[in-house]
């Protein structure tokens, strides 16, 4: 178990309020960090700042908007200050609102997702570069998506953000690699959480969204942690630049 103890590391955790940052705050927490965690919404933060004083560790509770450079920075600046140092840093939030096919997507929706899903993860990376740097070492993870590894159609925007998620992620891990800082993505498959509740709570379009995945089933939000927690600790101390593809099989099904 030391392999993945987290005691004495702390982390920073985007879109934690909800679902999959939730949960992985919650497990760094588990593991022993202290954890900052970061999203629009003050009331769902207070939840999982709950979640991670339950755990015995300490919660830093930072509203902020990643797709403002300025509050990028602002809360990067107060995650360092509160807790003295950053070593674990996970770009979560994000998220696509609509489907539609390309022909009829807007310029400014593109725009948009792109803002959130992959220039948000740069406002990030860029405010922590001279913190991590700095120290010599720390986990960066960044969560992408199937969507960027295969195909994503009427999601090209969300799907073009995620495997530019992804190639950041391998350049960076490269940049950073000779100063300790590892750098990794992790892609969920479909995780039945707020983003896509209106999918998974439909009797038909539940079970048919899965159909085509291996294992038959929704993932949920905790499903994530595990892998989250191993790439920020020790036991992946030499695993950097890497995708953890965390989808119940779907994009190695024939
Ligand atoms: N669920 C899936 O099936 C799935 C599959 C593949 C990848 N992913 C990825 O996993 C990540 C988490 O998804 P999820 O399913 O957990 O989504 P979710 O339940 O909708 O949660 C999204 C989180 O991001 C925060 N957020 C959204 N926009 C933000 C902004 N501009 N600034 C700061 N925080 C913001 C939300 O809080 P506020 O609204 O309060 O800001 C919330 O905490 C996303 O990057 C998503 O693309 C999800």
């Amino acid at each position: 178990m030391s392999l993945f103890d987290l005691t004495g590391k702390t982390a920073f955790v985007t879109g934690a309020s909800r679902g999959i940052g939730r949960a992985m705050a919650a497990a760094l927490a588990d593991a022993g960090a202290d954890v900052a965690v970061v999203a629009r919404t003050a009331a769902g933060l207070a939840d999982v700042a709950d979640d991670v004083t339950a755990a015995g560790r300490r919660a830093v509770v930072i509203p902020a908007d990643v797709t403002d450079e300025a509050s990028v920075t602002a809360a990067v600046g107060a995650a360092i200050d509160e807790l003295g140092h950053v070593d674990i840093v996970i770009n979560n939030a994000g998220g696509s609102n609509f489907m539609v096919g390309f022909r009829d997507l807007r310029i400014s929706g593109w725009e948009k997702l792109i803002r959130l899903n992959l220039t948000s993860a740069v406002y990030v990376c860029h405010a922590f570069a001279d913190h991590l740097l700095g120290r010599g070492s720390g986990s960066v993870i960044n969560v992408a998506s199937v969507a960027g590894v295969a195909s994503a159609p009427l999601l090209t925007p969300y799907g073009a953000a995620k495997a530019g998620l992804i190639s950041l992620t391998k350049s960076l891990a490269v940049e950073w690699a000779g100063s300790g800082v590892r750098v990794n993505a992790l892609c969920p498959g479909w995780t039945a959480t707020e983003l896509n509740r209106n999918l998974w709570e439909d009797p038909q379009a539940g079970p048919a969204t899965v159909a085509t995945v291996p294992m038959r089933r929704w993932a949920r939000a905790e499903e994530m942690a595990g892998p989250a927690v191993f790439l920020a600790s020790d036991a992946a101390s030499y695993l950097t630049g890497q995708t953890i593809v965390v989808d119940g099989g779907q994009t190695v099904s024939p």
